[in-house]
């Protein structure tokens, strides 16, 4: 999500702090803060904005101790702040934390502090574990190092965490799990960091902390790496980093975009993480749980959103009156705001934006307002103008989405959604027990099966290659995979500027079949459940007016591969999560094609990551 830099040596810490948080700004933030920790304690200067402006604020900062950390916040709990910037005092004053990730069960533990005592600054996930530390070192007389590792042991969560005592002021005590640390080795000097950006000009000697991993540094000491369950000491092995700033800023990925598609499973895990519990049937998100009622009588949801949100509000339509039996209406917003629309009490409008800042999508919430409905909005960027305009939300944990064309912004949106239908629905009545259960185990499943259908990836690349010069393309799809017969079309337009239409299969005879020639490439989502048989009439129409096939099927499929030119293969899910599946395979099929084509895919012309005019 966000980035975190600290330093232990014998240069001044605050600049390779600074320059760090400016290395890390690509990964994208809110806010931003530094500690320095010398003989006299621990300074913290933090501030919500940027690094300049963090920069500005530590004017009078004592800028000469050697060893700190410094933070740049993606926000997940609680609004972009000052008082919730990091790094974040423990109520004694004595520790200091940065922290990237969300710590689940962070509500009870919270609790359980303050009815000892402790009191909390901030709405974040993340001051409630360092004072989870200070209560281990408090009550078990233990040090630092042990304190965390017994701390991270009673949390449920992702992080990747610095924590500085400053009754030691040369020792930093790092660990992870589900969030990136990387430990730079110097001559008698660490760095930490969220990747090797911060620290490969000082050092190509890096330590990746494996998930489970905490470790000790210390001046003038050997590094220790433990594993955080059983105390076991860890080999460090140092690699020597071979790859250049621009490569690490992108994982090692060619671009953002695709850094963004191979962090899908990631992302939608979570996306879930903390509002679904599969093995006991629980899905709780406060936004709903808050205005239960509101939706359970909703005369119907109107969906407002643009572009690839709109798509994710198409896949939500056939979701929701699938699972949760409401009336859904999904609209573009530029097309909602003008028309002068039939809304009022009674009536829920869900705003999908990712950027949060969409200005159609913000003026739909406004007359949707105005006229006394429900607005629940969905969003990626916390405490964003959409966010703060709702009534209510839940915001996807995608992590910022750099690359304009989104990717895991869309297979995070419908996550969520499929959550609110599937609660809802379980509200109404209108699931079974074993319905409900098999529905949340297997969404538990969806990151993994995004994974296998990534091993795609080579494949894709030939079947790119092969269709790198259309000049057209069209993407069919039939029920819940229509919207990604529209949304694989979109990709393809806006990063290669290959004209693309998608259709629902059965409108193939309504008029496009006469664009059907040799010439004409066909992506078709033929996978197993739903309309198959139709779909593969389908593609014998395309296919007896020589048109070329590409179709996405389900893993085993030998039916449609006799048929079609290329096939690409998706593991077999539940229909209504095809979707999550199938709209990978597209996502890699316009990246290839634009790549070969010179295009500048995560910039494409004409193209912004966020439309805030009309
Ligand atoms: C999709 O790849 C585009 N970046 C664009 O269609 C985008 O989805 C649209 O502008 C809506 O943006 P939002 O989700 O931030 O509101
Ligand atoms: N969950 C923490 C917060 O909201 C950390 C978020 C991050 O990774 O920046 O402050």
């Amino acid at each position: 999500m966000c980035g975190i830099v600290g330093y232990i040596g014998k240069k001044e810490a605050y600049p390779i702090l600074i320059k760090g948080l400016k290395r890390l700004e690509y990964r994208g933030y809110d806010s931003a803060g530094v500690a320095l920790s010398d003989q006299n304690g621990i300074h913290l200067c933090k501030t919500r904005g940027k690094v300049d402006d963090l920069s500005a604020k530590c004017e009078h900062l004592e800028k000469s101790p050697r060893i700190g950390l410094g933070h740049t916040r993606w926000a997940t709990h609680g609004e972009p702040s000052d008082v919730n910037s990091h790094p974040h005092y423990s109520n004694s004053g004595d520790l200091v934390i940065i922290h990237n990730g969300i710590i689940e069960n962070y509500d009870p533990l919270r609790k359980e502090l303050m009815n000892r005592g402790y009191s909390f600054t901030s709405e974040t996930d993340t001051e409630v574990l360092v004072n989870l530390i200070e209560d281990v070192m408090v009550n078990e007389e233990v040090k630092l190092g042990k304190a965390v590792q017994v701390a991270l042991n009673q949390t449920i969560g992702a992080y990747a965490i610095a924590v500085m005592d400053k009754k030691k002021p040369n020792e930093i005590v790092v660990a992870r799990l589900g969030s990136p640390l990387a430990i730079g080795v110097g001559d008698d000097e660490y760095f930490i960091a969220s990747d090797a950006t911060p620290f490969i000009e000082y050092t190509k000697d890096a330590i990746y902390l494996n998930d489970g991993e905490m470790a000790v540094l210390r001046t003038h000491k050997p590094l220790k790496i433990r594993n955080i369950k059983d105390d076991s000491l860890i080999d460090p092995y140092v690699q020597k980093l071979q790859m250049n700033l621009d490569q690490i800023e992108k994982g090692g990925y060619d671009h953002f975009m695709l850094k963004e598609i191979f962090e899908q499973p990631s992302a939608i895990a979570d996306t879930y993480r903390g509002r679904m519990l599969a093995d006991r049937g629980i899905i709780n998100m406060s936004g709903i749980e808050d205005n239960l009622d509101k939706f359970r009588n909703a005369k119907r949801i109107i969906i407002a959103a643009c572009g690839t949100s709109w798509h994710a509000g198409l896949v939500a339509e056939y979701i929701f009156e699938d699972i949760a039996r409401t009336p859904v209406e999904v609209e573009y917003a530029s097309e909602f705001r003008y028309r002068n629309p039939i809304i009022g009490e009674g009536d829920v409008l869900i705003a999908i934006s990712q950027s949060g800042e969409t200005a159609d999508t913000m003026a739909a919430i406004e007359i949707a307002k105005q006229n006394g409905a429900f607005v629940f909005g969905v969003c990626n960027v916390v405490g964003s103008s959409i966010s703060r305009a709702s009534h209510a939300g839940a915001y996807t944990h995608a992590g910022p989405e750099i690359g304009v064309a989104s990717t895991k912004a869309f297979t995070t949106q419908i996550t969520i959604l499929s959550l609110i239908a599937l609660r809802i629905g379980k509200e109404k009545g209108n699931l079974s027990k074993t319905e409900y259960f098999s529905y949340l185990r297997e969404l538990e499943l969806i990151p993994d099966k995004i994974k296998k259908s990534l091993v795609s990836n080579d494949h894709i690349y030939l079947v790119a290659d092969a269709y790198k010069n259309a000049k057209n393309c069209l993407y069919l799809g039939r029920g819940f995979n229509f919207p990604v017969a529209l949304e694989g079309a979109l990709k393809l337009k806006e990063i290669s500027y290959i004209h693309a239409e998608g259709y629902p299969a059965a409108e193939m005879k309504h008029g496009p079949i006469a664009l059907i020639d040799e010439e004409m490439p066909v992506v078709v989502i033929a996978t197993k459940l739903g309309h198959y048989e139709k779909v593969v009439s389908n593609i014998q129409e395309i296919k007896s007016r020589k048109g070329k096939i590409i179709a996405i099927v389900t893993e085993g499929d030998e039916q449609v591969k006799e048929m079609a030119d290329h096939t690409i293969e998706v593991p077999e899910t539940h229909e209504a999560f095809t979707p999550l599946l199938t709209t990978i395979p597209l996502q890699l099929l316009s990246y290839h094609i634009a790549v070969m084509l010179g295009r500048n895919v995560d910039q494409p012309r004409n193209l912004a990551k966020s439309v805030t005019v009309e």
